[in-house]
This record gives structure tokens, sequence and C-alpha cells, in this order.
């Protein structure tokens, strides 16, 4: 952080991680305060991040957002309501010029803003002079994106729905550090616009026409401790058939919903059924798809070369991604 004396100018980065859920979080139990219905269990990602430089800046009338270079003006309201809960507890009432870039598509179902609410206020949290708790971190993050509790922190993490009014136990912790299970992840693209239908539209929808969503709802505590279990013991088997049973019942519930949420295209489809046959085979591979039409395929490293292949094979595939696990929001 530097500060220049004469305009008081505060100035933070922060990098943060992309995360993939495999036990997602679909759902909201309070819309205001961004808590969500379930528990999740995450991946955070190494070479998908958001990078966000936040400028506390004396005399601006309000905040500003460039977003990969361009003004986001209707992206604002949601960053300031995200920068007030730091300035609230900063007590100073200053506005902030962010900058903000993501080295892979923006709001296509790569989990742009998990990482992007995580950098904001890790960065922010230093503009603005504060020093928050891991917790609190992800606690602030939660209200900007559900999912950026989680890439507050690196490797494999868990993200606690909660009971209690005010949100405060509705935080993510560390389940699992990369270096202790280092799987990778190949991602599938198979469309680059940004999605019709974002994940607040998508989940209200689900929760308020899905005939299935209580049931989603009411499955999500034995997924949590079979994913918790899996994990602590390192067992990819139980992962693999938890991840994509635990995706597919998301997806139904908003495939039923209506109007219905269909997040897949053909190729989407194709990329599952590649990864199921490679898994069949032998191949330790598992699929996760998010509110979007990207396939991330979760395999063991010495895999990685022959899902690569197969999934460059599928008809649609545009371009692949590759990832290892990595660590949690970090100044730089
Ligand atoms: O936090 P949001 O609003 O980006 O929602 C995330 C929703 C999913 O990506 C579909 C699931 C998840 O747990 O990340």
């Amino acid at each position: 952080m530097t500060t220049s004396k004469q305009e008081h100018r505060e100035v933070a980065r922060a990098r943060a991680g992309a995360n993939f859920a495999l036990v997602k979080y679909w759902g909201k139990a309070d819309a205001r305060l961004n808590v969500p219905a379930v528990g999740s269990i995450s991946i955070t990602l190494d070479a998908l991040f958001t990078e966000t430089t936040v400028e506390v800046t004396p005399g601006l009338a309000r905040d500003e957002l460039m977003l990969n270079g361009t003004r986001r003006d209707e992206d604002l309201a949601k960053i300031s309501a995200c920068l007030d809960l730091l300035r609230r507890r900063a007590a100073v009432d200053t506005r902030a010029r962010v900058a903000s870039r993501n080295n892979f598509p923006t709001g296509a179902g790569l989990a742009s803003s998990a990482s992007g609410f995580a950098a904001l206020v890790r960065a922010g949290e230093a503009a603005f002079g504060l020093t928050l708790s891991p917790r609190e971190r992800s606690i602030v993050a939660r209200q900007g994106s559900g999912s950026a509790a989680r890439s507050i922190f690196g490797g494999f993490v868990e993200m606690h729905a909660g009971t209690a009014a005010d949100g405060s136990d509705s935080f993510a912790e560390p389940l699992l550090a990369s270096a202790d299970w280092p799987l990778e992840v190949v991602i599938a693209v198979t469309a680059k616009g940004e999605k019709e239908i974002g994940s607040r539209t998508g989940m209200t929808r689900s929760a308020t026409s899905s005939p299935y969503y209580a049931a989603w709802v009411a499955g999500q505590p034995p997924d949590l401790a079979t994913g918790r279990s899996a994990i602590r013991a390192r067992d990819f088997a139980a992962l693999a058939e938890l991840a994509e049973h635990n995706c597919l019942k998301m997806h139904a519930a908003a495939l039923a919903a209506r109007p219905p949420l269909v997040y897949w295209n053909g190729a989407t489809v194709e990329c599952l059924h590649a990864v199921r046959r490679l898994r069949a085979g032998g191949v330790p591979v598992f699929f996760t798809i998010d509110a979007g039409p990207q396939l991330k395929a979760v395999c063991e490293p010495g895999s990685r070369a022959v899902v690569e292949a197969a999934l460059r094979a599928v008809p649609g595939v545009l371009e692949l991604s590759t990832s290892a696990l990595g660590p949690g929001a970090e100044l730089y």
C-alpha cells in the first residue's frame, strides 16, 4: 500500500483466483444479506484470476469502475455496496477508483464474480486501512457474490450457509491445502459471450418456480458431509461420484424452473459424455458445470493430457484452459 501525503490517496492491489464448486451453491436464504440457502465446497484455481486495484480518492463524487479496460457503470451499484461495507468499518466516506482485470472471459460461467469480489475486498480492505480476519473477509466478499467468499481461500474450501439472522456465521474456511491434493482442472470453453441469465436471477427463479428446489436444498447437508470426507481422505472416486451427482441435481432444479434455465449447449453435453467415458475407462476425471455452458473437468495431474485430448476432440469446444489449484486472495 502506498500513501501520497498531499491527497491522502491510498492504493492497494490484490489478486484472487476463480473457484469452481464441487458441491454447489444454488439458492439464497436472505437476498439482502446474500446468505446462501445451502453450504458449498469448492476448489480455488491458480491460472484463472482477477487483479484489482482500489485507489481511495478524496473529492470523487462516486466510485468509479473500470473492468477489463472499459468503464462499467452498470456494475457500479454492486461494487459500491461492497465498498460501503468496508467504508463503514473504516468509518470513512471517501470514494474509490476500482480497476479490475480478469485473465479469462467475464460473466460466462467461469466464476468471474467470485474472483472479482474476492480481489475487490482484499484490495479495498488494505486501501481503506483495515485489517480483517480471513473469516471477516469472506463474510464481506459473500455480500458481493456468494461464491466470492470461497475465493478468499486457496485449495479446497467449504462455505457454511449459517443460521444467524445477520449472516455472521455464513462464511468460508479452508478444508485442505492445494499442496495436499494437487488436482488439476481442464476447462472446455464452448461459448464465449456473457451468459443470458445470471446466477442471481437463476437462483430466484429456481427457488420460486422449480418443483425440485426444496429437494435440492434438503439434499445438500448429506452431500456436504460426503464431499468433506472424500476430500479429507483424498478419495478421488468418491469425490467424482458426488460432484457429478450434485452438479446434475443443481441443473435438474434449474431445468425445472419456469421459464426453464438451460445453461448447457450441445457441446456441454458432449463434453459431459466424453468425461464419463474416460472415467469408465479408468481415467481419474469428473466434470462439473456452473451457470453457463463451459464444462470443467477435474483430474489427477497424470491424466491431464488424456483429458485435454478427449475434450479437444469434442465438436463445439472452442478452446481449452488448464489450471492447477491455487492460493487465496493476496495483495501484490
Ligand atoms: O456467487 P454467484 O452468484 O456467482 O453464484 C454461484 C453459482 C454457481 O456458480 C452456479 C455455483 C457455485 O457454487 O459456484
